[in-house]
């Protein structure tokens, strides 16, 4: 089959970028990395890309396409070549381009080391001798967590990591749980008040790109809301993140509604409610503040209190108020399908050349999806520049 390609290259050299066309001639079962493969032995061998495995596994060839990350050798080139669609390559996202579609992975790493990825055994040893045995379904809670092939998918798609370089992210978050959830370490408290702190498990924004665009199905924001909700069990609750998801809860409970004039009160404090004070006067003044004393109680409020019973007399705490194996929301779909323009309302910002006209940027101001403008992401150690005058 006739396979056509368009890369985005950057040749470190001398800070040039360009997308370029590539068609190659390539077997129906091809798959983006073979098709690269074809293009370095055949056309141009300067064009830089990792791989390793070419079976789904060493986690090395994360890219994107059409402005969502894939494994190059999990994505298969013929429904793309049979609808005569020309796909755009780039690097992935949130981390500095080393050259063509090769990025550092460093800053990444070294979040993942950073939750001290390793067992601290907190068991006495078996008198017999023996390994420490445990039950299948203590290890089920991790199971997902540990097939994770550390690949950075989740990394490139992460929203908050665009706006906010520090926060630990979806990767190091599934390796933390990892542990967190595993009986036999011995640092679980330690480790979710390292977690919880600032950076940490409560700057996720739950847009759930990670889940979508994971391509081991490990689903880290899962592993993120296990985290949260460990934290809260084990009473590490001092952040404002904690302190919000427990008053949704009070709430739900008390009210059936979410009991929105308190939460400032309850998540931030007396001080800065304070602080906050004048802002509060501006709300009541334009009657926008929903005062009300007692506040409304919803007609079906007793599904909500027999709910909040149930997971008390279940005692649904921590990972297990989570359930294992499903996803939370239904699987988003993004990037190409057949018959859809990559480029249309609703998609991916059109990766252009250097010198042409920027697209307009949507309302809102950002590019929208997370750190999709990537293909617009000038090399180096700052992760989110964009070029001058680029979207
Ligand atoms: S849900 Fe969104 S913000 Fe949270 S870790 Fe995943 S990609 Fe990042
Ligand atoms: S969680 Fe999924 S996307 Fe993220 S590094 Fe692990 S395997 Fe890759
Ligand atoms: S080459 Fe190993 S995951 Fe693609």
């Amino acid at each position: 089959m006739q396979v056509a390609l368009k890369i985005w290259r950057y040749d470190p050299s001398t800070g040039n970028r360009a997308l370029k066309e590539y068609a190659v001639d390539a077997p129906e079962e091809a798959t983006l990395l073979d098709c690269l493969d074809v293009i370095k032995d055949k056309a141009d061998g300067s064009l830089a890309y990792r791989k390793s495995c070419r079976m789904m596994i060493c986690g090395s060839c994360g890219m994107r396409m059409d402005g969502a990350t894939v494994l190059a050798c999990k994505t298969r080139m013929y429904e793309i070549a049979q609808a005569e669609h020309i796909p755009t390559i780039s690097a992935m996202g949130n981390l500095p381009i080393v050259k063509d579609l090769v990025v550092d992975m460093g800053p990444a790493w070294d979040k993942f080391k950073a939750m001290k990825p390793y067992l601290q055994p907190g068991y006495e040893r078996p008198e017999d001798g023996k390994e420490h045995r445990i039950a299948q379904e203590r290890m089920d809670v991790i199971h997902k967590e540990a097939l994770c092939i550390n690949c950075g998918l989740c990394v490139s798609e992460c929203n908050s990591m665009e706006s906010g370089p520090e926060f630990l992210g979806p990767w190091a978050l599934v390796k933390g749980m990892r542990f967190v959830g595993d009986p036999r370490d011995g640092a679980t408290v330690e480790r979710l008040e390292q977690y919880s702190g600032e950076h940490g498990i409560w700057e996720c924004t739950r847009c759930y790109f990670c889940n979508e665009r994971c391509p081991k199905a490990i689903d880290p924001r899962d592993a993120i809301a296990k985290l949260g909700a460990e934290a809260i069990k084990e009473g590490v609750d001092r952040d404002m993140g904690a302190k919000h998801a427990k008053w949704f809860v009070r709430s739900a409970e008390t009210t059936g509604w979410l009991r929105e004039t308190e939460l400032v009160l309850q998540t931030q404090g007396v001080v800065s409610t304070i602080r906050q004070m004048r802002f509060a006067m501006s709300l009541i003044a334009h009657n926008k503040a929903g005062l009300k004393f007692p506040p409304d109680i919803a007609a079906d409020v007793g599904e909500a209190r027999a709910l909040h019973k149930l997971t008390k007399e279940q005692d649904r705490q921590g990972y297990l108020g989570h359930v294992q194996g499903e996803r939370a929301l239904a699987k988003l779909v993004h990037g190409y399908q057949p018959g859809r323009d990559p480029y249309g309302p609703g998609s991916f910002p059109k990766p252009y050349l250097p010198g042409e006209e920027a697209p307009p940027a949507p309302a809102g101001g950002e590019m929208g999806i997370g750190s999709l403008a990537q293909a617009g992401l000038t090399p180096g150690r700052e992760p989110t520049r964009k070029p001058e005058g680029g979207a």
